[in-house]
């Protein structure tokens, strides 16, 4: 299968990428990616030497460079995204236009070009806030911020390329991701770094805040079940099964590091904060066979190692984005 990965530099298409051809020395995978300030090239190293692999740098949103990279795929895995909820808030343009407009010159790309699966990799972030049970995949979208709005825009396009085109697409939906190789603009790695820093860490409001964490190797897995098993115009939620306030993590993250709670500095809540994100993921699991494999304290306890052991990757990217 010759496939197409957008986004492939950043957290989790890096991720994906290295896991797919490790696993197959005769896979084929181009990487498109417009190296934001998120997207880092040296996070494909690892894989760099492989025969199937190319990396182009270029914007999903330039008609030209994504007409050049479709050309013969038979699938595409459409991760870039601007992803960051607090930089929506700043300002929303940037996120309407990778989002929602990179969504659709990617899907009309894909349509000219025949090309097989596209898979939209989304966030449960498009249902809003729920306070008791879990979302099922035919929830209603009720986006709270700019950046799940433009996701649940980008979703309800690809959707729509499949009722009127016919395309063959999937959507995942998944919930908030953890791991190595995170930007630490992400509460997780920003509490590590500035934590083993000896800095003091910002906790929004009063903590309440709830959110069920998954590995990013767990979600990787189910984006592959999606791609090979899932039907055409469904949508599957990815879950972790493992529902953590926002205080609970930042206990977890401070016994980690062995710090105390006088390095935690409570901040003004942010704006529209959903209190609780909560997926029923019954339909991969029973369709499709998913089932998260790292428990979340070694994941964690494995992330913060991974933090500890590459100050070189991290420490350039928060200083470049402290600056900005
Ligand atoms: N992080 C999470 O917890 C989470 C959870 C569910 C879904 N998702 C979704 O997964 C996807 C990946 O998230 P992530 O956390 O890896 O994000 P990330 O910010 O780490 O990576 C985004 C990547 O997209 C690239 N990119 C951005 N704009 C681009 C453009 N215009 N053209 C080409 N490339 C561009 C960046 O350079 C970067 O490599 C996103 O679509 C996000 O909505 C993330």
């Amino acid at each position: 299968m010759r496939l197409l990965v957008t986004g492939g530099a950043g957290f989790i298409g890096s991720e994906f990428v290295r896991g797919w051809l490790r696993s197959d020395p005769a896979a084929h995978v181009t990487v498109l990616d417009a190296l934001t300030y998120s997207g880092v090239e040296e996070n494909l190293a690892s894989v760099a030497h492989h025969p199937g692999y190319r990396f182009v740098r270029g914007d999903v949103c330039d008609p030209d460079v994504v007409d050049q990279v479709m050309a013969g795929q038979d699938a595409v895995v459409h991760f870039a995204a601007e992803s960051h909820v607090d930089r929506s808030i700043e300002g929303a343009g940037p996120f309407v236009r990778t989002n929602v407009v990179g969504t659709q010159v990617l899907l009309d790309a894909a349509l000219r070009h025949r090309a097989g699966r596209f898979v939209q990799v989304s966030t449960d972030e498009v249902y809003g806030s729920i306070s008791e049970g879990s979302w099922t995949e035919e929830w209603p979208l009720a986006p709270s911020s700019p950046y799940s709005a433009t996701k649940s825009a980008a979703d309800l396009l690809v959707l729509a390329y499949h009722r009127t085109h016919g395309l063959d697409v999937v959507v995942t939906r998944c919930t908030n991701n953890y791991g190595p190789h995170q930007f630490p603009e992400k509460v997780i790695p920003l509490f590590i770094t500035r934590l083993i820093d000896g800095r003091t860490v910002p906790l929004y409001g009063d903590g309440r805040h709830i959110r069920d964490w998954l590995h990013v190797s767990d979600h990787c897995r189910g984006i592959e079940l999606a791609l090979h098993g899932g039907k055409p115009g469904e949508v599957y939620h990815i879950g972790g099964g493992t529902e953590v306030s926002n205080h609970e993590l930042t206990g977890l993250l401070l016994d980690a590091v062995g710090a105390d709670w006088d390095r935690v500095t409570r901040v003004a809540d942010r704006k529209g904060h959903d209190l609780r994100y909560s997926l029923d993921d019954s339909k991969i699991r029973e369709q499709l066979g998913y089932a998260p494999e790292v428990p979340f304290t070694e994941g964690l306890a494995a992330t913060v190692d991974w933090y500890r052991g590459n100050r070189s990757w991290w420490e350039p990217l928060k200083a470049g984005s402290e600056r900005a």
